[in-house]
């Protein structure tokens, strides 16, 4: 059977509208139609583009892929003891899909910016590892005057930090002003661009990523976000 074709159930449950047992009171209700037609079995078999949940096609049927814009005091997890998460600020059905939607990567809880969500696996994978070098874009405001010797150190290749065994891919560091800087970075590694300029003695006093690879977030305030087509890898 095609992927596309499954039991309504099923689809309720897998983009995360409800779990399957609920899906009967969902039809009851009237929630659902498929072709137009209020449907009443869960057991139906039916194409994905057919249904309409509350008058809305499916979420994302092809794959959820969103550009958030990440506000600063949410941690980018699932787990609710370091405080209110990036998932307070999106839709539940979005964690309740199976797979579940995801961060590509991490920002930290004081970071703004450019933050993707995906349930696609291939994604995440594709956007994280080192090897495809996806080009992240970061500006920083650190705590002393910035000295034009680190622009050629952090493109060097050969900036190694503490506890780190590799030195940093090299980066390219733009000063704009006394205290702030641009910094492109083509590895994620924890806290890189806070413990590179620490590694000089400069602390972060404020970090937003602004661009990841092509994507920068236009006109999108903090706390919202955008769906996108799903790219093919
Ligand atoms: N580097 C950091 O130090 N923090 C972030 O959130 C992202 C990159």
């Amino acid at each position: 059977m095609s992927k596309n074709i499954r039991r309504l159930d099923q689809i309720l449950a897998n983009f995360g509208y409800c779990s399957r047992r609920e899906a009967r009171g969902w039809l009851k209700h009237g929630y659902v139609t498929v072709d137009g037609v209020v449907a009443k079995d869960p057991s139906d078999k039916v194409p994905l583009g057919s249904v309409l949940v509350e008058g809305e096609p499916l979420d994302a049927p092809e794959g959820l892929l969103a550009l958030f814009h990440k506000p600063a005091g949410y941690v980018c997890t699932h787990e609710t003891r370091e405080g209110p998460t990036v998932f307070d600020l999106l839709p539940r059905r979005w964690v309740r899909r199976n797979p579940a939607a995801t961060t590509v990567g991490r920002l930290d809880k004081d970071t703004t910016g450019v933050l993707l969500i995906t349930d696609v696996g291939e994604l995440v994978q594709r956007w994280t590892s080192p090897k495809h070098k996806v080009p992240k874009l970061y500006e920083a405001t650190v705590d002393g005057d910035l000295r034009p010797e680190l622009i050629p150190l952090f493109a060097s290749g050969t900036l190694l930090l503490p506890d780190d065994d590799k030195p940093c891919l090299p980066a390219k560091l733009e000063i704009i002003g006394p205290r702030e800087a641009r910094l492109e970075l083509t590895e994620g590694r924890y806290h890189q661009v806070k413990r590179m300029f620490e590694s000089q003695g400069l602390n972060v006093t404020r970090l937003h990523r602004s661009r990841f690879g092509d994507l920068t977030l236009g006109d999108l305030k903090p706390g919202a976000w955008q769906l996108l087509p799903v790219p093919i890898l």
